[in-house]
């Protein structure tokens, strides 16, 4: 079903979130979905969680750690997630927290050290990332986020994140619920303890339980995978719907890209491009056999690559404009512009 058909049957729809490997066209197609929201009237953010910067890149003028109104483009904004300043907020956040249990469970380490080894951890980066992206969502400012994700392996674990966090959370209160009965019995005054830690803890997991509600709810959330007609990034997007739908995401469907139209090669091309779109043809027959239904736009690779609000408003007109049924034979054979043509 092609990505307007979807649209219109899933009008409630108010996150979207681009994946793929890296490279495929995640933050172009972020972009141009984004554009193609925000002509509907619709009040867009696009968000870039790439620790790159992608987005200053895309629109060329700066958008890191505020939220921009897109030149062009009524309704639609973009923000690029400042990576180091919200790195930098946790680690005092944490650090305060570390400190408070040091004191409060009569330990003389410093509480520096334990902060060192906690805000090294890769996935603490990530999931900062996480607390940004979900204060977005709460904060609940605009109709329609639009995120771009950094490559998909990051963005699972972000959002399967959530489920361990509540595992452990609930662990870790356990054990403090019995750890302040415990005091309380052995205490001589029966007055009740205060926990901040536990208090902190319960407002971290319902905050989590929060997240976890809106990313699988199918009516809210949806998840898009960009591949190219190409092995490495066609098993990567394999593998990841997989994983998504274990944790309960729902995936909105496949995005092809850069397909090369064969239509537009004269009699005289070089080798390497006819042999090139001879792999493309192959490996969009795996895309159809492996996805069938689930794809929902064929992107040709343009002339030119894909910056500034005209080119992404290209983009968005062919991942949006292309109407019809699925493919008659979905593993069926056709050259990319035939291929394209049925979308
Ligand atoms: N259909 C297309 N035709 C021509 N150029 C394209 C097309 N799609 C994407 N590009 C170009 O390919 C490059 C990669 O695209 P993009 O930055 O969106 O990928 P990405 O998946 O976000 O990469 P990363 O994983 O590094 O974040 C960009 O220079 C972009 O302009
Ligand atoms: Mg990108």
């Amino acid at each position: 079903m092609p990505m307007g058909r979807y649209l219109r049957e899933h009008p409630t729809l108010k996150y979207f979130f681009f994946g793929g490997k890296g490279g495929v066209g995640k933050t172009v197609f972020a972009g141009a979905a984004a554009i193609g929201l925000a002509r509907q009237g619709r009040r867009t953010l696009l968000v870039s969680t790439n620790p790159v910067h992608s987005l200053t890149g895309l629109f060329g003028y700066d958008m890191l750690g505020k939220h921009v109104p897109v030149e062009g483009v009524p309704n639609l904004w973009a923000f690029e997630i400042d990576t180091r300043e919200s790195i930098e907020r946790s680690k005092v956040e944490i650090r305060e927290k570390i400190r408070w249990f040091l004191k409060f469970a009569d330990i003389t380490t410093k509480a520096d050290d334990f902060v060192e080894s906690a805000t090294m951890n890769p996935a603490f980066e990530e999931s900062a990332m996480f607390e940004n992206m979900i204060d977005l969502m709460f904060k609940n400012e605009y109709d329609v986020y639009v995120f771009d994700t950094a490559p998909t392996a990051n963005a699972r674990r972000l959002l399967g994140m959530s489920s361990v966090y509540s595992l452990w959370v609930n662990k870790m209160l356990k054990s403090r619920e019995e750890a302040r009965t415990l005091r309380e019995m052995l205490s001589f005054t029966k007055k009740k303890e205060t926990d901040p830690l536990m208090e902190y803890l319960v407002s971290f997991r319902d905050r989590m339980e929060h997240a976890r509600k809106l990313l699988t709810d199918p009516t809210l959330t949806s998840f898009f995978f960009v591949t190219l007609p190409e092995a490495l990034p066609i098993a990567v997007v394999t593998r990841f719907i997989q994983w998504f739908k274990d944790f309960g995401i729902p995936v909105g469907g496949v995005l092809v890209n850069m397909v090369i139209d064969s239509a537009s090669l004269g009699p005289n091309a070089a080798v390497f491009v006819k042999n090139r779109v001879a792999m493309q043809q192959e490996h969009m027959q795996t895309i159809w056999r492996e996805f069938d239904d689930s794809v929902r736009a064929i992107v040709p690779l343009f002339d030119a690559e894909v910056r500034g609000v005209p080119m992404l408003q290209r983009l968005c007109d062919a991942i949006f404009a292309a109407d019809g049924a699925k493919p008659a034979q979905s593993a069926g054979v056709g050259t990319p512009h035939e291929v394209a043509a049925r979308t």
